[in-house]
């Protein structure tokens, strides 16, 4: 990513959301042009899934009416962010090159009909992408209404990894590139285990479905190998646009709601992070997941603002219960994102599709039209970003990281593992809960990375951690920060092989322990644990899991009271250098987190914001201000302190303000800026 942030070049926080004219007739398109000037709508996507209508048979294009369209958003100062439809081919071109089929892991070759991309890995399919986005890019390069570039669409979604011939082949390639040697790559393979030794380059395959579990390193590496592929994918589209066109280009990523891709190594070859974000409807406090979603999307563009590509204006259509969103949320949703750091607030749709396979997902202009609560609300929060102009530009700070790493995902999530209780998911998810409650704002961390300016760094799941990134982790606490681990961390290596001397060693002096053994627990089973700290004394509860620590200089935080552990430790702190690692052995319940959270934040320094229940406060730092932006998911009026102006009403605000129930409020402040 370039460090000079290249904003697509127009006014104010973008508003809007993805066009599909294509399926309307002309006089839909003049009327949508008015309605999105009345919604304050000032950018739209288009051209994500036109192929088939943009290049009719290969080689052959109809640009007419992209250019009519163009022209016609342009004439009413709508801009446009100009997508490459590749993530859906025609049918001429699976026809034309039935093997760019992706098969499945068990053998199923994928049909047309639906969405999805062809093989991230067939030479056909590259040739076609290059020629759509390279004829497009020409067009388009200095056409007045494109401000950005949308190449493909969610990557990795809903075709991912590829065990067709030519995937095979591709990922010989690919480990002969990685390891050089069949000596090198059998030996980070573990292939002298069930007598999986390679002699020829040739028989080393995809992992596909096999009578019992495939080697965890192989799959891992298959993992890997289809994340780079498809972003091979991305940077041949990318160039190809940026060989004609200057307009910054991204793709939308899906942040915690998808593994294939690592956001990390994505972020850095686009030029502005990109996000879709959607509710999960199951989860009756999703505001927590959106908030995982912003701050993950915020934290891999090195703190960058971003931009929200997709979100819903009410329910989606592909969960099994879709709900719609209540009076409110959507503006709540969308000011959430914004305070964590987004600059665009867009939607999936413009205008609600009367047919095909997302009809009952909602959208900007549903199929109730405008005489709706949910236009009525789109407009209202057009006006509302409007009066957020200035907010653009303006930085979240966090004092606190938490360890966010997807190659430890993918090798966590493989088959076998001690539990299926524990999940990288569910932990990260209770810690950042936590913080959530506490009003603690949040960044996401590769362990690799330089963590000094943390005050506390917490890894809920770092099962896969490598020597190197082991010792930054005690670089930091020997340095003066202050690191929680939790369970079922700091297992493997970058291969998926335990670590020599056990499990933890490689943090041993950062936490002042080992793990000797790790004794589940049954199903439903729960566990106490006896807490003693800094005069404190209390009985936490936990489930899932125990371990049997070998202590080596951390004290003892808490003591298990029963279960396999009982009498043993189970949280810990070793003091190591002039910082503190803390190490927790159990999956303790919110209550728990809660005392635990309590002695970390002290010992680290850091302060909870002491904000109602339910009340959400994230500060923006500008250069001349700060923003402080409140979100009351609460049914009641809540207080906030601040002093400045609401900048939604231009109210001056004198030490606090009353934020209603399921209302947000803005706040300019007097104080902050320019740090
Ligand atoms: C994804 C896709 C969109 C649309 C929405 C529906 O995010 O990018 O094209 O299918 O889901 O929620």
């Amino acid at each position: 990513m370039s460090s000079q942030y290249p904003w697509p070049a127009m006014r104010g926080i973008a508003y809007g959301g993805d066009y599909t004219p294509e399926q309307w007739p002309r006089e839909t398109w003049l009327e949508d042009v008015a309605l999105m000037r009345e919604a304050g709508v000032n950018l739209v996507s288009v051209g994500i899934f036109s192929w088939a209508l943009l290049e009719t048979s290969e080689g052959v294009f109809d640009f007419a009416w992209l250019d009519e369209l163009l022209d016609l958003l342009h004439d009413h100062g709508i801009a446009v962010d100009l997508g490459t439809p590749t993530a859906s081919p025609p049918a001429w071109f699976f026809a034309g090159h039935p093997d760019a089929r992706v098969v499945t892991r068990d053998g199923t070759v994928m049909g047309f009909g639906a969405r999805g991309m062809a093989s991230h890995s067939s030479a056909a399919y590259r040739v076609a992408i290059v020629r759509i986005a390279s004829a497009l890019a020409e067009r388009y390069a200095e056409h007045p209404a494109v401000v950005l570039w949308h190449v493909h669409n969610e990557y990795g979604v809903p075709v991912g990894e590829d065990y067709s011939d030519q995937s095979a082949a591709a990922f010989r390639t690919w480990l002969r590139e990685k390891y050089a040697t069949l000596d090198a790559l059998n030996a980070a393979w573990g292939t002298t285990f069930w007598g999986q030794r390679y002699g020829e380059w040739d028989h080393v395959g995809v992992p596909a479905a096999a009578p019992s579990v495939v080697n965890p390193s192989q799959r891992l590496d298959f993992a890997r190998f289809t994340d780079h592929q498809l972003r091979q994918c991305f940077i041949a589209e990318r160039d190809a646009i940026r060989a004609h066109a200057s307009q910054p280009i991204t793709t939308n990523f899906m942040a915690n709601q998808s593994w294939t891709t690592d956001m990390w190594a994505w972020a850095r070859e686009v030029d502005i992070v990109s996000d879709d974000h959607y509710l999960w409807a199951a989860d009756p406090e999703g505001e927590i997941g959106l908030a995982i979603a912003a701050d993950l999307s915020r934290s891999v563009g090195g703190g960058k603002p971003w931009i929200l590509m997709e979100h819903s204006t009410s329910a989606v259509n592909w969960q099994p219960r879709n709900i719609a969103k209540r009076p409110g949320e959507m503006a709540r949703n969308s000011v959430t994102h914004l305070a964590r750091g987004a600059d665009a607030i867009l939607f999936f749709q413009w205008r609600a599709s009367r047919f095909g396979a997302e009809k009952f997902h909602s959208a900007m202009i549903p199929h109730a039209g405008t005489e709706s609560r949910v236009w009525r609300e789109v407009v209202a929060l057009g006006a509302a970003l409007d009066r957020l102009d200035e907010i653009r530009g303006s930085r979240v700070v966090a004092d606190v990281a938490i360890l966010w790493d997807f190659e430890s995902f993918w090798a966590q999530d493989l088959e076998w593992r001690p539990s299926v209780d524990v999940s990288h998911a569910e932990r990260i998810r209770a810690y950042y809960e936590r913080l959530w409650r506490d009003g603690i704002t949040v960044d996401f961390a590769l362990p690799g990375q330089d963590l000094s300016a943390y005050k506390l760094v917490i890894a809920p799941a770092q099962y896969m951690l490598s020597a190197a990134d082991a010792a930054n982790l005690d670089r930091y606490v020997a340095g003066g920060g202050t690191l929680v681990v939790s369970f079922f961390s700091a297992i493997v290596d970058e291969n998926d092989a335990v670590h020599p001397g056990g499990f933890v060693a490689p943090l041993r002096d950062t936490l002042g322990l080992v793990v000797e053994e790790f004794l589940p627990l049954r199903e439903g089973s729960q566990c106490r644990l006896r807490w003693s700290h800094d005069g404190a004394t209390a009985t936490l509860a936990g489930d899932a899991w125990q371990e049997d620590l070998v202590l080596s200089g951390a004290e003892i935080v808490a003591t298990y009271v029963d279960g396999p552990g009982a009498a043993k430790a189970a949280v810990t702190r070793h003091r190591r250098g002039d910082g503190a690692g803390w190490y927790v052995s159990t999956r303790l319940d919110a209550e728990g987190l809660g005392i635990l959270m309590s002695a970390v934040y002290a010992d680290a320094g850091v302060a909870p914001a002491g904000h109602p229940d339910g009340v959400e406060v994230v500060v923006r730092r500008g250069e001349h201000a700060d923003y402080v932006v409140a979100i009351n998911h609460g049914d009641d009026a809540a207080t906030i302190a601040a002093t400045g102006v609401e900048l939604l009403s231009g109210q001056p605000v004198e030490g606090s303000i009353d934020v209603a129930g399921g209302g947000v409020a803005v706040i300019r402040t007097d104080e902050g800026g320019g740090r």
